[in-house]
């Protein structure tokens, strides 16, 4: 169950960890998907007009393309890899079995926008227009691909639907929630890809004032498709899980907020580029473009930040849980016991641990992927003033005092143990008299 050994990052646990790489590498990726589309519709358009302004700024806008999409992009991306291998050793593994030519043609696809894009960006003006458009186009389509298939494959871990009974990988890349994701992602990349193309103009002198409005004009018409962000999420929701719903719907505040955060902010976003870039065709200085991309940028965040949040307990829906047990494998885990299968967290420990060394094993294993010591959602911190009895049933039921937790799994022992180990967490040792005790339990036991 327990097979590979567990990653603690002290202060802000593995889940941040890998929550803060994924959220750069979601902005950067987003933003190259969505400025292929930019560099190839603007290509065409500028070339068909003879629009010289908006070609020079697409040679411009490639270039930052290469430099924030494919370097932070790549980096990131690789990045993801190791902290998912580490914190979710199992997750991963079942993730590329379960998807291996999906992943494969993935990885083709991004292979074919590296390298489209490269050629793109180092061939302007080298080779034929036709032949640069092609390569936009080329680049355009990959990047877009690669986000298609990114998307089954996320989304599944959310909503596995039929797969979790036929088992059949098609049921699994074609679940409720992958349109809607594909929706919602490409909104959002020709948000961020917009934006950050307004920001840029602003950057670079050499463009009047007049040339910059309609490049900034030019750019909005990748925005207004945000005003549809609303349905789109709606269609989402229908899709995920009814308790995920519930979690949306107020089971946990943080859900509903961030959800509704992202729908807002990115719905008055696109409104103002339609009556405000399209319609009156206005122009926005460097400090507004920056203060609407900064918004974007928190609107995706907030909405991937949920789709990661409403997953809890599991880290793929119904089958594997966050922490690393599967569904089915509570029972076993409750009659052989939990050290049993954890062979990484035997090493060194004696043949028969104390209860605070027992204990700090199981919290290893079953808790520290959510809560850190001393740290982001500190348990010692949510149990402050508990009595011993207290902890010791709701540590039972854990996944119905808070139905986003693992149930709790282990032998009587085992069970006991992370209490004893659980009270001496506790702040203001005078506060609670159990405390004292449970050290004492402790320690006769080890005698
Ligand atoms: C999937 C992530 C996850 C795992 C695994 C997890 N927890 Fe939690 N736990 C949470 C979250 C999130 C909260 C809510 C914190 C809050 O309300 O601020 C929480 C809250 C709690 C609370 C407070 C409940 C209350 O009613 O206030 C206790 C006690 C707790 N966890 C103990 C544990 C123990 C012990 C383990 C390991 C056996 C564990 N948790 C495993 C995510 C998790």
């Amino acid at each position: 169950m327990w097979e590979y050994p567990t990653w603690e990052v002290p202060g802000l646990g593995s889940g941040m960890v890998i929550g803060l790489i994924a959220t750069v590498h979601v902005l950067v990726a987003h933003f190259s998907v969505g400025a292929g589309v930019i560099l190839a519709i603007g290509e065409t358009t500028a070339r068909r007009n003879k629009d010289l302004s908006l070609l020079a700024f697409l040679k411009i806008f490639s270039k930052w393309l290469l430099l924030i999409g494919f370097v932070f992009g790549a980096v990131s991306g690789v990045a993801i890899w190791f902290s998912i291998s580490l914190a979710a050793t199992r997750a991963t593994s079942m993730l590329i079995h379960t998807f291996v030519w999906f992943w494969a043609i993935e990885w083709v696809f991004f292979l074919v926008e590296i390298v489209a894009g490269y050629a793109y960006y180092s061939s302007w003006g080298r080779v034929p227009a036709r032949h640069h458009l092609v390569l936009a186009w080329i680049y355009a389509s990959a990047a877009w691909m690669s986000l298609f298939v990114i998307s089954g494959i996320l989304s599944f871990m959310l909503s596995p639907g039929k797969w979790l009974e036929t088992g059949n990988v098609w049921d699994g890349f074609l679940n409720p929630t992958f349109l809607p994701t594909v929706f919602l992602r490409t909104l959002s990349s020709l948000g961020l890809a917009s934006l950050s193309a307004m920001v840029i103009v602003n950057l670079y002198s050499k463009f009047s004032r007049d040339e910059r409005t309609r490049i900034i004009n030019f750019a909005a018409q990748f925005l207004w498709p945000l005003v549809l962000m609303l349905p789109v999420a709606y269609w989402y929701f229908e899709g995920i899980p009814s308790f995920a719903k519930t979690l949306i719907q107020g089971g946990a505040a943080a859900m509903t907020l961030f959800f509704l955060f992202g729908i807002a902010a990115s719905t008055l976003v696109g409104v103002y580029a339609y009556f405000g870039l399209i319609r009156a065709k206005r122009y926005i200085n460097l400090e507004t473009a920056l203060l609407l991309l900064s918004i974007a940028v928190i609107a995706t965040v907030s909405m991937e930040f949920v789709r990661e949040g409403i997953r809890k307990p599991y880290i793929i829906y119904d089958r594997l849980y966050a922490n690393n047990l599967a569904v089915d494998e509570v029972e076993r885990a409750n009659s052989e016991g939990v050290l049993a299968s954890a062979p990484w967290k035997r090493i060194g420990l004696p043949e028969h641990p104390d209860p605070h060394l027992l204990g700090e094993k199981m919290y290893e294993i079953q808790c520290s992927g959510c809560h850190v010591m001393n740290g982001f959602n500190d348990v010692g911190l949510l149990i402050d003033g508990w009595p011993k009895e207290m902890l010791a049933y709701n540590l039972d039921r854990l996944h119905q005092l808070k139905p986003f937790m693992p149930p709790l799994v282990g032998t009587e022992e085992e069970r006991r143990a992370l209490v004893i180990y659980l009270m001496n967490l506790q702040d203001n040792e005078g506060a609670n008299p159990d405390r004292k005790e449970v050290a004492r339990d402790g320690i006769d036991s080890q005698s």
